[in-house]
């Protein structure tokens, strides 16, 4: 693997760097665990990036330190250019709009439908009051998912878990996000819905330009709508790679049977930083 360092700031043909999310150095504590231990990774402008990696790695605890959440948590993570790793998560929502759409979706359950996606109206327009341009409304997202326009009076736990992705993944649209990261969309779900939520998910980013960071054990859908993606194992970024060249290579399927990646090869602790 390059030098991590030759990953950073890419430019583009107009000299504008086209990374949006630059991580170094992640390191994520609970008490004496050491969840994530000195990630560093990017995430491209208008493109989706996948991180994927068995149960327990640490995936959920990357993307919960970039929202700000978790207990204990070191390192940078720059969002275009500005350092928010000291801010608290309400800042990184609302003024740099990185927006977590958490594991188990966590929609208000006793909130409608229409209530959990006019809660993500409201950050939405406080975004764009300082000056977040990505705009999404209702229409839009019922468009996407007429079944949240049927359900709209209903409240959030009638409905079954893959309603209630759409409804998490909508509401996250409708705040503006500069950043979304998605954990586990296909949790609990049966894999000809993983498949229409997928369909929408990379059509739908695609045409809004989102920037996106994708959590999934499920590496072969991950892969497939996923430009780039990073291998987490035990904390440790061991393969960054485009999808492509992921899939093909035999320490993802070795990371996911629990055989340790350093039997192959020797380079599982290099904190590998993509090269794109
Ligand atoms: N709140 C917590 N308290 C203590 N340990 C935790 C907590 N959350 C996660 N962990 C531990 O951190 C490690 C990584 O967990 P997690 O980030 O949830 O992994 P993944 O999302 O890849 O399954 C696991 O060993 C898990 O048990
Ligand atoms: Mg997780």
């Amino acid at each position: 693997m390059d030098d991590p360092k030759s990953a950073r700031g890419v430019m583009d043909f107009v000299g504008v760097s086209r990374t949006a999310l630059e991580v170094t150095s992640l390191s994520v504590n609970y008490g004496a665990i050491r969840a994530v231990q000195d990630v560093s990774l990017d995430v491209p402008r208008q493109g989706i990036t996948a991180l994927v990696g068995a149960n327990g790695a640490g995936k959920s605890s990357i993307l919960r330190a970039l929202a700000g959440i978790v207990p204990e948590c070191h390192g940078s993570i720059k969002l275009n250019g500005v350092d928010v790793s000291k801010l608290p998560a309400r800042k990184r929502v609302i003024d740099h709009g990185i927006v977590l759409v958490p594991e188990g979706r966590g929609v208000f359950t006793t909130m409608t439908v229409r209530e959990n996606l006019e809660l993500g109206l409201l950050i939405g327009d406080r975004r764009r009051a300082l000056g977040a341009t990505t705009t999404f409304d209702l229409e839009e997202v019922y468009n996407l998912f007429p079944i949240l326009r049927e359900r709209g009076d209903k409240r959030a736990q009638y409905l079954s878990g893959g309603e209630q992705q759409m409804l998490a993944i909508s509401r996250s649209l409708l705040m503006s996000p500069a950043l979304l990261l998605v954990d586990e969309p296909s949790m609990g779900l049966a894999p000809q819905l993983v498949r229409r939520i997928f369909d929408v998910m990379s059509n739908v980013f695609a045409q809004h330009k989102v920037t996106v960071l994708l959590v999934e054990q499920d590496t072969k859908i991950a892969l497939e709508i996923a430009s780039f993606a990073y291998l987490l194992e035990r904390g440790v970024i061991s393969l960054a790679a485009p999808s492509a060249v992921l899939r093909e290579d035999p320490r993802l399927k070795i990371a996911y049977l629990g055989v340790a990646s350093t039997i192959l090869s020797g380079d599982a602790s290099d904190n590998n930083r993509g090269n794109r």
